[in-house]
C-alpha cells in the first residue's frame, strides 16, 4: 500500500521491544512518529535512534510517540539498544517493531526492491490523532534523517488545525505565519481581528498564535 496525505493510516499488530503492539491502541489520542530504518547494528541507524531518544522531551510537549521499525528480531533490536545507548548517551525510550515477516513493511510499501530486496527504506510516517498521515519522506540508507525538522513540521501541523494557518519556507517558532488562502476575508476577520499584513490578496501573515495545545 503506498499511503498519501490524508489517507488513514492502516491499523496492524506486530511484535516490538515492549511486547506485542496494536498500533491503533498504542498510539491510543496522540500523533505518532513512525520510522523505518533498513538494519540494527548499522552506523547512521544507530545515530538516528539516540537523536530521537533525545528528543522525547519534546515530542512529548508536542503529544507525539515515536516509534522505530526494521526487520530485524526483537533480540536484535534489544541487543543493539546497548550499542545506541553507549554510543548516543541516550536509552531507548520508545517501541522498536520487530518486522521479521515483513507484514508491516509490506503493508507500508516500506520494501524498496532496487535499494534492497530484504530491509526497509528509511522512511518516516508523521500519523495524527485521527490517524490520518500527515507526513511521508524516504531517505536514501546512507543518509540520516533530520528529527528537528520533523519536529518543527509538527509544529505547523499542529498550528494549521489549531489556528488555520500555513507556515512559509524555513519557518520557525515565533516568526510569522501565513493565513490559510481558504479563508475568505469575512473568516479571516473573525479569527485575526487585529488584522493581518497584505502581501497580496493571497499571502496574508500574522504574527504566529500561541501554540496549540
Ligand atoms: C547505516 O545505517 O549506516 C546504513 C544502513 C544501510 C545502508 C547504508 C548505511
Amino acid at each position: 500500500m503506498s499511503l498519501k496525505i490524508l489517507d488513514t493510516f492502516p491499523d496492524f499488530t506486530q511484535e516490538s521491544t515492549q511486547g506485542p503492539l496494536n498500533f491503533y491502541d498504542w498510539a491510543g489520542d496522540s500523533w505518532v512518529v513512525l520510522f523505518s530504518h533498513p538494519k540494527d547494528f548499522t552506523p547512521v541507524c544507530t545515530t538516528e535512534l539516540g537523536a530521537v531518544a533525545k528528543l522525547k522531551p519534546e515530542f512529548d510537549k508536542r503529544n507525539v510517540k515515536a516509534i522505530g521499525l526494521s526487520v530485524d528480531a526483537v533480540a536484535q533490536h534489544l541487543a543493539w539498544a546497548g550499542d545506541i545507548e553507549r554510543t548516543q548517551g541516550a536509552a531507548l525510550n520508545f517501541p522498536l517493531i520487530a518486522d521479521v515477516d515483513r507484514r508491516v513493511a509490506t503493508l507500508l510499501d516500506l520494501i524498496h526492491p532496487n535499494a534492497s530486496d530484504t530491509n526497509t527504506v528509511r522512511s518516516v510516517f508523521v500519523v495524527d490523532p485521527a490517524k490520518r498521515v500527515r507526513l511521508t519522506l524516504t531517505y536514501p540508507a546512507s543518509t540520516g534523517r533530520n528529527f528537528d525538522e520533523l519536529l518543527r513540521t509538527i509544529d505547523s501541523l499542529q498550528l494549521t488545525d489549531a489556528h488555520k494557518v500555513a507556515t512559509p519556507a524555513d519557518w520557525h517558532q515565533g516568526d510569522d505565519v501565513i493565513i490559510l488562502p481558504s479563508l475568505g476575508a469575512d473568516e479571516a476577520k473573525a479569527l485575526f481581528p487585529a488584522g493581518w499584513t497584505e502581501h497580496t490578496p493571497y499571502l496574508r501573515t500574522v504574527p504566529q498564535p500561541e501554540a496549540a495545545d
